[in-house]
């Protein structure tokens, strides 16, 4: 498959360095976004998108225009060189709120990566004072919902086309991501 995130064999949780994703990162994002299952895909993006066109990937690397955020998981590369992309966390501002949305690799779900990118975004979200976040996440994806606690949940929009909307406080979802810990 040639795809440099799958030849990474998920180590210890503490192997993943979190930092904003920058455009230099555009074809490690390519990458990373080929070597996702098809589910993963469909469960981000809620329909099939095999690979992200350059414009696209370009886009989702240019973080801080126009609000946009996004942090990447990373660990070192299969050939010990370079840093390949195992999570994306993004925040994405438009007319309802800046909607958050985060994908794991397959090999990487389960160990609490997307619980700090989010914590990461959340934080960011704080320190900007948005206000409207929201997640649009699919009735059944359990795995995301338990990343959502109640207790964080302004509102939850009733289900369309099987896709719950649910907006945040962000303060009280990065406190519960975090465990408290500080900004
Ligand atoms: C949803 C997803 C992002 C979670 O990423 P992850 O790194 O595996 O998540 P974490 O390990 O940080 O935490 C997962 C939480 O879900 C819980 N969980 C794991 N498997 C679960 C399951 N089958 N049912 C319910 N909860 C589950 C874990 O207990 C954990 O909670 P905890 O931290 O309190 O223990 C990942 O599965 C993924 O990329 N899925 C495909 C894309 C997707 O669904 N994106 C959401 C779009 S909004």
């Amino acid at each position: 498959m040639g795809v440099e995130g799958l030849g990474v064999l998920p180590a210890a949780r503490a192997s993943v360095t979190y930092r904003p994703l920058q455009p230099a990162d555009r074809d490690r994002l390519m990458l990373f976004h080929d070597s996702l299952s098809a589910e993963s895909v469909y469960r981000r993006f809620h329909h099939l998108l095999p690979h992200l066109t350059r414009t696209a990937a370009d886009a989702f690397t240019a973080t801080g225009a126009g609000g946009r955020h996004a942090w990447g998981g990373f660990v070192p590369g299969a050939d010990g060189t370079g840093q390949a992309l195992v999570a994306v966390a993004r925040g994405e501002p438009g007319g309802a709120g800046v909607e958050v949305a985060v994908v794991v690799a397959d090999a990487w779900q389960g160990r609490g990566v997307a619980r700090r990118l989010l914590g990461l975004l959340a934080a960011e979200l704080c320190r900007e004072g948005r206000q409207r976040v929201y997640l649009d996440v699919q009735v059944d994806n359990d795995r995301m919902l338990a990343l959502v606690p109640l207790q964080a949940r302004r509102c939850t929009l009733p289900p369309e086309e099987g896709l719950l909307r649910i907006y945040v406080d962000p303060d009280a979802w990065r406190r519960l991501l975090t465990g408290g810990a500080g900004p």
